[in-house]
């Protein structure tokens, strides 16, 4: 059988760790992508332990060149790159009277011109590799894409921008990529990782009584979708951005 490979970039904790454990038991072998790499290390070994490769690689999401040299790494090793999940990304607090131009740039970079250089490094192999499928994307952005983030009580304006921005990223990259590649979003409302944060510790409760389904999310809530996205056959979804939120509607 032909391997299947899926490259995760936020791996080592929270959403980015539950979706690849998920597509470990779906039989992917996983290239992790993190900072983190004591955490890292320990996803990995919970995918192995499912019975399924992990390679484990340091990287900063914001670099370009190192997102090239990375995807070169796994397909010199496994040949091929099936799915992306474009999903590290990191928050910013500070209004824009507080905001530097650096803290600006960093959070653009980290959260948006990483799905630029992680799609541009797979682009070519998934778009020659052929048979079963060329390959699929996934790009991690936010309710807050939407909302602007008022749930913080802080501005979110930067990261909203940033999440934005990857939902036309995610259009016109899978009309340029298509058919051979199919390119969709996920905007997750809140989501409680296991370390937790600031916002579902405060306000969790109140939160999840503006929630439909009564509760906040889970990382395996939006693993699911994630597989779905990067496994369904026959699939005819592409360009398209799929909220995860148990219908909130405190934004
Ligand atoms: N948790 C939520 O409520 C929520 C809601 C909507 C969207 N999201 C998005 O989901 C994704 C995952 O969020 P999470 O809640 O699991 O966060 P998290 O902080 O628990 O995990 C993020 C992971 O990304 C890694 N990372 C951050 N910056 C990086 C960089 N520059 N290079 C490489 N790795 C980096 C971190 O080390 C961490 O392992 C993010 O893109 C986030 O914006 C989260």
């Amino acid at each position: 059988m032909t391997r299947r490979v899926a490259i995760v970039t936020g791996a080592a904790r929270g959403i980015g760790r539950g979706c690849a454990l998920a597509l470990g038991e779906k039989g992917f072998d996983i290239a992790l992508v993190d900072v983190l790499v004591p955490e890292m290390e320990r996803t990995a070994a919970e995918i192995r332990a499912l019975g399924r490769e992990a390679r484990t690689y340091e990287a900063d999401v914001a670099m370009f060149a190192r997102a090239q040299d990375v995807v070169d790494d796994v397909v010199d090793e496994w040949d091929r790159v099936d799915f992306l999940l474009n999903n590290a990304g990191r928050s910013m607090p500070k209004g824009i009277l507080e905001i530097t131009e650096e803290e600006w740039d960093r959070t653009l970079d980290v959260n948006l011109k990483s799905c630029f250089n992680w799609s541009r490094a797979v682009a070519p192999t998934m778009l020659t590799q052929g048979d079963p499928v060329g390959g699929r994307i996934v790009n991690m952005s936010s309710l807050n894409a939407f909302s602007g983030g008022v749930t913080s009580a802080v501005s979110k304006f930067a990261y909203a921008a940033a999440k934005a921005g990857i939902l036309g990223l995610t259009r016109a990259l899978a009309k340029e990529l298509g058919p051979t590649i199919q390119v969709n979003a996920i905007c997750p409302g809140v989501i409680e990782t296991e370390l937790g944060n600031t916002l579902t510790r405060a306000r969790g409760p109140e939160l999840a009584e503006g929630i439909a389904l009564g509760r906040l999310g889970t990382p395996r809530d939006v693993a699911e979708v994630v597989t779905f996205l990067a496994t369904s056959v026959p699939s005819f979804i592409t360009g398209q951005s799929l909220v995860v939120d148990g219908f909130q509607w405190v934004l």
